[in-house]
């Protein structure tokens, strides 16, 4: 079973919208369940593991047989060239927290790319769509990034890993982007933040280290606002790092980026 992009868009939305009431009413419960993972400060709830195993459940009846990569529970195999990419739960330390700043993430690679993606905010239900060639919506409306084109007018949001080595190489390049930028946004999500600078809402977003179920879904929707999505000195985007950027300033922020080693580091 493979699908139209549309399609598997529509499919996307469905989960997401299903998936994105049952996180919002455990939330409501109270948070339970929280372990740790990477370090002490990388955190899982129950919400996330019921989250994620929600949107299994509904994939397997709506597609089955096709693939699905979890950030919870890994990768299942399928026999299909579709795969689901998920985040039950981007910005979990929100969702600890009570910050009405996490959602849930669904992308649809066909034969290796990534054609449609759905990116639902679970407190305020604001949802982010796109297709590969259909573009970038919210509330039926078409969107573009912003229009920026001096580096000293961007808007830039970034994160940080969990591991504190890694945190220390981060905190050094935004001390020297800092002063070279109108301000920086820590947000909390990456797939928010894609979402967000396919609004404008930010100019532009960078981040080191990020996991594929992190930015497939916010990454379409960038790339289909108009945003040029890439990695630095011509890679792909990936975990070394991700730039997603307007044309007028992705140049001046990838050089400033590559002076200031993002991608460098542990
Ligand atoms: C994290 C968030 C955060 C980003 C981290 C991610 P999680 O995902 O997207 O904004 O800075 O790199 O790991 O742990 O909340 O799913
Ligand atoms: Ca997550």
């Amino acid at each position: 079973m493979t699908g139209t992009s549309d399609e598997l868009l529509t499919v996307a939305v469905e989960v997401v919208r299903a998936a994105a009431e049952l996180a919002r009413d455990l939330r409501e419960q109270g948070v339970s369940g929280v372990a740790t993972k990477s370090t002490a400060t990388d955190v899982v709830t129950a919400a996330d593991k019921a989250t994620e195993r929600y949107v299994r459940d509904l994939l397997r009846e709506r597609r089955p047989g096709d693939t699905v990569l979890g950030e919870e529970s890994g990768q299942s195999t399928g026999t299909g060239g579709v795969r689901w990419i998920l985040d039950p739960i981007d910005g979990t330390v929100n969702y600890l927290y009570g910050l009405p700043q996490y959602a849930v993430s669904l992308a649809a690679e066909r034969d290796g790319e990534v054609v449609a993606g759905a990116v639902r905010n679970v407190a305020s239900g604001e949802e982010w769509t796109a297709t590969r060639g259909g573009g970038a919506h919210r509330a039926g409306r078409k969107l573009r990034g912003s229009a920026v084109t001096e580096l000293g007018q961007t808007l830039v949001a970034t994160g940080f890993g969990y591991a504190a080595a890694r945190r220390a190489h981060q905190a050094r390049v935004v001390a020297q982007l800092l002063p070279v930028v109108r301000d920086i946004r820590r947000l909390g999500s990456a797939a928010l933040d894609l979402c967000f600078a396919a609004e404008g809402r930010v100019d532009a977003y960078f981040e080191k280290g990020l996991n594929l179920w992190d930015h497939a879904a916010g990454g379409l929707v960038a790339a289909e606002a108009g945003l040029l999505v890439t990695g630095l000195a011509g890679a792909p985007p990936g975990p070394d790092l991700l730039l997603a950027a307007p044309p007028g300033i992705h140049r001046a922020l990838h050089d400033a980026l590559v002076a200031f080693d993002a991608a460098g580091g542990p």
